[in-house]
């Protein structure tokens, strides 16, 4: 495990898979029934944008550099872009929160949060960024054997599992389509988010195809691309795939995704879509 978080927090990549995160989150807090998040890949819940690590790419600086101070924006992204300025109450951009922590921020006291992070550092370091938060479980464990062990949960019908590996294995693309399916079978009312790199296309058609013809309800794709997708070797764009999309979630993540292609890409031949590929 080499992969480090750190270097990419903030990026543009970031940005998509955290408005989308929280579009997510709202849609299951319609209802006062309390839910669950389970998080398989957490990383270390706060990032130091000014640290030596993401100073390195400044990557953050093409991702919520660009954003952070916009005002008006998609309801959504406004709420992402509050919990951002709170966490830096001084005004200047510098801490950054990842998954866990917008999570965190956003459930209410009856709702469940369970997060997996295998690397020891940034296992202590998320245990850290989350001192004294109730209702958080924080496992030093395997986020793909925690699929297996950890579901269904007792919330059986309120629930969302967000999986967001390295992508450090050339497999990984084949381990997660095998993983949605599996956990879809496990808990077939749970929605389950994933994302995943966009740079050229070939590979990731298999991916969704092998998603669609396992017959998953409500398949939802998010893509964000701010250069377009003709390099295997550099990140163009950011994907997330969404399995039982609430209702209404399209609409959200359509205006969000549309407005975030126009402050982040590159170029109008970037790519983008909100797109249902079974269901609806
Ligand atoms: C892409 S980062 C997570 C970023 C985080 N979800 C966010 O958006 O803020 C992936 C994380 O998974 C951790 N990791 C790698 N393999 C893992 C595994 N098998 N189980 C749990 N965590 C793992 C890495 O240490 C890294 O912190």
């Amino acid at each position: 495990m080499n992969y480090r978080h750190a270097f990419h927090a903030g990026n543009f990549a970031d940005v998509h898979k955290h408005i989308t995160l929280l579009a997510l989150i709202e849609s299951l807090l319609r209802k006062d029934t309390p839910c669950i998040v389970l998080e398989t890949h957490a990383g270390a819940g706060i990032y130091d944008l000014l640290g030596g690590e993401a100073r390195r790419t400044g990557e953050w600086g093409e991702g919520i550099g660009r954003l952070v101070g916009e005002t008006k924006a998609p309801a959504v992204v406004r709420a992402y872009l509050q919990q951002v300025r709170t966490l830096n109450p001084e005004g200047r951009l510098r801490l950054y929160p990842g998954s866990p922590v917008l999570t965190a921020a956003t459930l209410r006291p009856q709702d469940r949060l369970v997060l997996c992070e295998l690397e020891p550092s940034t296992h202590t370091a998320l245990r850290e960024a989350l001192k004294g938060r109730k209702g958080i479980a924080i496992h030093a464990r395997d986020g793909w054997e925690a699929l297996k062990a950890l579901l269904p949960p007792r919330e059986a019908k309120r629930g969302l599992v967000l999986i967001d590996p390295p992508f450090e294995a050339t497999n990984e693309l084949t381990r997660l389509a095998d993983a949605l399916i599996a956990t879809h079978k496990r808990w077939p009312q749970g929605v389950l988010a994933a994302w995943y790199p966009i740079k050229d296309r070939p590979p990731l058609d298999r991916f969704l195809r092998m998603l669609r013809t396992a017959d998953l309800p409500d398949l939802l794709v998010s893509e964000l691309c701010i250069h377009p997708p003709t390099s295997g070797i550099k990140l163009n764009g950011s994907g997330m795939v969404i399995i039982n999309t609430p209702w209404k979630l399209e609409d959200t993540l359509h205006e969000a995704t549309a407005w975030l292609h126009d402050h982040l890409a590159h170029t109008k031949n970037a790519p983008w879509r909100v797109e249902r590929l079974t269901g609806g």
